[in-house]
């Protein structure tokens, strides 16, 4: 089924039978990207991209791959808008929407915003990050970056270790991962920062899972290790932050200990947890998973616009 018109504010919005599809338009576009440049499938169509919190990879990536699809980016900044008088975040969707954007990405840091808006926009919405409850088209990416890598998902063992907590790609991983068969996800953190039951709730018998507290516990067994950042930005209490700040960290050393050594992947931006020295393994994958966000976005832009 096609995925046109629809919004996609979950990673459980995306079936097994979507995500296979996308995973081959998105290699379908990388073809004809590289041999085009700029394609004309999105000629005459505009993406809002609306961004209330900060980021580089998913921002860019969506507008990166709108140019590419040959459609055109208007981007809301809301560090000169009419937010910082007052204005709120709902009321600035309706005046968007006015405009008559064909498709709005939306980020907040209020967690299920998206939803909150999807009935007062006419606009198709792509959740690009609610909060720490999910980022839905991160987890597309991830999958799709494993796809390419493994060859396949069913099966699969795969580390997802850091913030657990407070992180929103490790939910909607999880729930994605749940669309494909007989994988094993290892939950490895400190407890203060495992995952929440909410997410526990969601994948109960759908999916396998272990929770681990340490990486060298379980890393020869893995297939992918996924790991992430300690949010600073969603601590209330920063002591918290620094007590675990180093719990946790990969480094080249570290997984030279190992006779297997998985694909390592992180949504990034990274900061102490993943240390520069691990770049330079065959195993490293995070730049190429940032790039893979562009073809993903684009074959998911592709499909919502139905062009
Ligand atoms: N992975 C990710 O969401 O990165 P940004 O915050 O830079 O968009």
């Amino acid at each position: 089924m096609s995925l046109k018109g629809k919004d996609i504010l979950s990673a459980f919005d995306f079936e097994r039978e979507d995500l296979e599809r996308l995973f081959k338009l998105a290699d379908q576009l990388r073809t004809e990207i590289s041999e085009r440049g700029v394609l004309d499938y999105a000629k005459g169509k505009i993406m809002l991209t609306a961004f209330f919190e900060p980021s580089t990879r998913t921002k860019l990536s969506f507008q990166f791959a709108m140019e590419k699809l040959g459609g055109r980016v208007i981007n809301f900044d809301v560090s000169t808008s009419s937010v910082l008088k007052g204005e709120s975040d709902v009321d600035t969707m309706k005046i968007l929407d006015g405009y008559d954007p064909d498709v709005i990405v939306i980020r907040q840091k209020i967690p299920f915003f998206p939803h909150r808006v999807k009935d007062i926009v006419k606009a198709p919405i792509i959740n690009a990050g609610d909060g720490p409850n999910e980022h839905p088209t991160q987890a597309l990416l991830d999958l799709y970056t494993i796809w390419r890598e493994l060859g396949k998902i069913d099966g699969l063992k795969i580390g997802i270790m850091g913030d657990l907590k407070y992180g929103r790609t490790p939910s909607s991983l999880s729930y994605m991962l749940t669309r494909f068969n007989n994988v094993t996800i290892y939950y490895i953190a400190p407890e203060q920062i495992q995952i929440r039951d909410e997410i526990l709730e969601k994948i109960e018998g759908k999916v396998k899972y272990v929770k681990v507290g340490r990486p060298e516990d379980v890393i020869e067994e893995l297939d992918v290790l996924y790991v992430t950042r300690l949010q600073k930005e969603r601590f209330s209490n920063p002591e918290e932050y620094e007590r675990l700040k180093g719990a946790y960290k990969i480094d080249k050393e570290f997984l030279s200990k190992f006779k297997h050594i998985p694909i390592i992947m992180h949504p990034l931006p990274r900061v102490w947890e993943l240390d520069p020295s691990v770049d330079e393994l065959p195993q490293a994958k995070y730049f190429e998973q940032a790039r893979n966000g562009m073809f993903a976005r684009a074959a998911l832009i592709k499909e919502v616009l139905g062009i």
